[in-house]
């Protein structure tokens, strides 16, 4: 190849890299596979390492970082880079969107069309284009004068080295925000935890400290990502843009990602409705939403308001309830869990987090708090979102003024006072019977992905371990209204009620009896999984640990803790315990359907019948009913066979149903 057909080459692999970049990274659609992509990248990195001559800082292949530097140089910024106004209520809104129709004289009535969008929290910069190519990027810093960055911003996979369009304008300032998703924030903690070094905050400080390396190749290995916002200035381009709505829709078609959350709305109304819609979403976006910005639609309407000093009046950013506080650590405590694993737990001075007062968090393992290096004392950084417990992030180790004292998990359960033996990263008690597993392995087993059995509320659960007559899960049948109604505030209608879902209970899907058990590292998924590979309690019973693995989505883990369960005479005592008090198994379709007449009635049987009452009990119970032993007022049916006894004639006494036997299968058969 000539020099000029090397160079030409270079041109059209660069062109199509990036054009490539823009379809996988900002449309989302790639239109070849990864290989074929890097099989290009792989071509292009080989021919300017040959022809240095054509080294262009655009380049695609400068994706991977550059040069690194000593310090970054400053830049003064020719537009400044401004804030926005805040505001916390809708309130804020509505007097924003009022100010607005005062300064331009238009009637209250009137409508004004804003495009709302996400407000992001990373850190904002801004973007110099000149002939499509970029050509300097810079931090905010105090709004005039920021930092040079174009070196790491090249690295961003989403930012275009070259817009994607033909005759690109001259010039071009855009504004956008550099973030990091809330997965890619968890997996650089997780390894920093790893190196020892401090953990980032929130995504926002690891974002800032990501794009501020001096070396481009660590700035790289951070998944940044850009979402452009803010159209600053424009020259000499085709077309003239009126809108806010039609400059981030330019913005997508010259190679810049923007936010797909975007909303155009008709008044102030819609905007409230769409702030609605982002906020209640929030925890479930891949980043951190901040809260949203409103910013008048029309650029005419945007020039007549223009700025105060510090920010346009066109705008405003309304800001969500903070996620995130920083409080103290009274003390540490630990508590003991379902598998007897004790998790160390934070006691915070209690402080409102979006709306929620927290005063308790996990700190998960004794290995993560001597790696966050948290002090009981500590003021710490404390993290929620949505129903998610909360957790301290990290401490302020500025603020510590030598009270602070180290945390030790203690030897003893401070449950039951058995040893504690370490097991892994966790810390174990060692008693198979210590009561506050007991009391976790029920709470467990009747809750609602479980056998679902309503009602039973950790107060009674406490007191049916502490006296005793809870002794394993299985005990839970043998629990009658007389019995239940023994406990401290459990009264008639309780008991009842908690007497026939104990009953409904028993006819359970195989899967979620099997989530029941509780078995170490066995969710509801894992639990559907072995249910449909072993179909049964016999086989499950008997598996090995090849055949567990053999199962996708069984690892080593979840199969020797299957196995040791099985191993367990204890564990096998309580499920044959359970089947002889009549649990069965039902499939999917019938799971739950208890819309039978005789739901909740309670029965009583007299004289003798043709089968066994054990016989028609089952049945009774099957169908969600209760079978009683004396006749009281509340006896829904007598049923009565041959040669009554006296029950016959109390039940006559209370005015109360009395059925054959004939009577009772039809009740039955619906
Ligand atoms: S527009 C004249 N739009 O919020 C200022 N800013 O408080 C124009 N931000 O520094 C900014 N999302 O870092 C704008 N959709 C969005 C934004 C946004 C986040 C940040 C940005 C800015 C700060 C202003």
């Amino acid at each position: 190849m000539s020099k000029d057909e090397i160079r030409k080459k270079i041109e059209d692999l660069r062109f199509k890299i990036n054009y490539h970049n823009y379809r996988y990274y900002v449309l989302d659609d790639p239109i070849i596979s990864d290989s074929e992509y890097d099989e290009m990248m792989k071509n292009l990195k080989r021919l300017e390492d040959e022809n240095p001559e054509f080294f262009d800082e655009n380049s695609p292949t400068v994706k991977v970082g550059g040069v690194a530097l000593n310090k970054f140089e400053k830049i003064e910024h020719k537009i400044p880079m401004l804030s926005l106004d805040d505001g916390f209520d809708d309130n804020d809104i509505f007097e924003f969107d009022r100010k607005i129709k005062r300064f331009l004289k238009m009637s209250e009535s009137d409508d004004i069309s804003y495009f709302v969008e996400p407000k992001f929290d990373g850190l904002s910069v801004c973007l110099i284009y000149q002939d499509g190519s970029l050509f300097v990027a810079s931090t905010r810093g105090d709004g005039y004068v920021g930092e040079n960055v174009t070196n790491n911003v090249r690295t961003i996979k989403n930012v275009p080295l070259k817009l994607v369009i033909d005759n690109p304008p001259k010039y071009l300032d855009v504004q956008g925000e550099i973030l990091l998703t809330k997965d890619e924030f968890k997996r650089i903690n997780e390894e920093r935890i790893k190196n020892n070094q401090p953990v980032f905050a929130n995504p926002r400080n690891a974002a800032a400290g990501s794009l501020r390396q001096l070396d481009p190749k660590e700035t790289a290995k951070r998944h940044l990502i850009m979402f452009a916002y803010y159209l600053r200035d424009i020259q000499g381009y085709k077309k003239t843009i009126r809108y806010q709505h039609e400059s981030v829709e330019e913005l997508k078609n010259m190679g810049f990602a923007v936010s797909e959350l975007n909303k155009l709305c008709r008044n102030v109304d819609e905007a409230i409705k769409h702030k609605k819609y982002l906020e209640e979403i929030r925890d479930d976006m891949p980043f951190e939403l901040d809260g949203v910005v409103l910013k008048v639609d029309s650029f005419e309407l945007q020039d007549r308001l223009g700025f105060t000093t510090k920010s346009p009046r066109w705008a405003i950013a309304f800001k969500f309830p903070a996620q995130q506080a920083t409080t103290k650590i009274l003390d540490i405590e630990v508590n003991v869990g379902r598998t007897g694993i004790l998790t160390p737990v934070a006691i915070l001075e209690p402080v409102n987090i979006g709306g929620v007062v927290v005063s308790r968090a996990s700190l998960h393992t004794m290995d993560e708090i001597e790696k966050k290096d948290i002090m009981i004392g500590d003021t710490v950084f404390v993290q929620r979102a949505g129903d998610v417990i909360p957790e301290v992030v990290k401490p302020v180790k500025d603020l510590r003024d030598g009270t602070q004292r180290r945390f030790e998990m203690p030897n003893l359960c401070p449950v039951c006072g058995s040893h504690i033996a370490k097991d892994g990263a966790y810390y174990r008690c060692t008693n198979i019977n210590c009561p506050k597993v007991l009391k976790e392995s029920v709470k467990h087993f009747v809750s609602r992905k479980a056998m679902n059995i309503d009602g039973f509320g950790s107060k009674i659960i406490e007191q049916l371990v502490d006296k005793g007559i809870v002794k394993d899960v299985s005990d839970i049948y043998t629990l009658n209204k007389d019995i239940l109604m023994k406990l401290d505030r459990v009264g008639e209608k309780l008991a009842e009620n908690l007497e026939s879902a104990i009953q409904r209970s028993k006819g359970i899907t195989f899967a979620k009896f099997i989530y029941a058990l509780g078995i170490r590292h066995v969710g509801e998924f894992v639990a559907k999984l072995l249910s449909e590979r072993f179909k049964n309690l016999e086989n499950l019973r008997k598996a090995s640990r090849e055949e567990l693995l053999s199962i996708d989505g069984v690892g080593e883990e979840i199969a020797d803790s299957v196995v040791s369960f099985f191993n367990e005479k204890k564990n096998l005592d309580t499920i044959d315990k359970l089947l002889e008090y009549g649990i069965y198994f039902v499939d999917d379709k019938s799971y739950g359907k208890t819309d039978s007449k005789i739901k909740n009635k309670s029965f009583l049987f007299t004289g003798t019948l043709s089968k066994p009452r054990e016989f028609y009990k089952e049945l009774v119970e099957k169908q969600g009913g209760i079978v009683r032993n004396s006749v009281s007022k509340k006896l829904d049916y007598l049923v009565v066979g041959d040669n009554p006894g006296s029950k016959l004639d109390k039940a006559k006494e209370f005015n109360i149903n009395i059925i054959d036997e004939k009577e009772l299968l039809a009740l039955l058969e619906g």
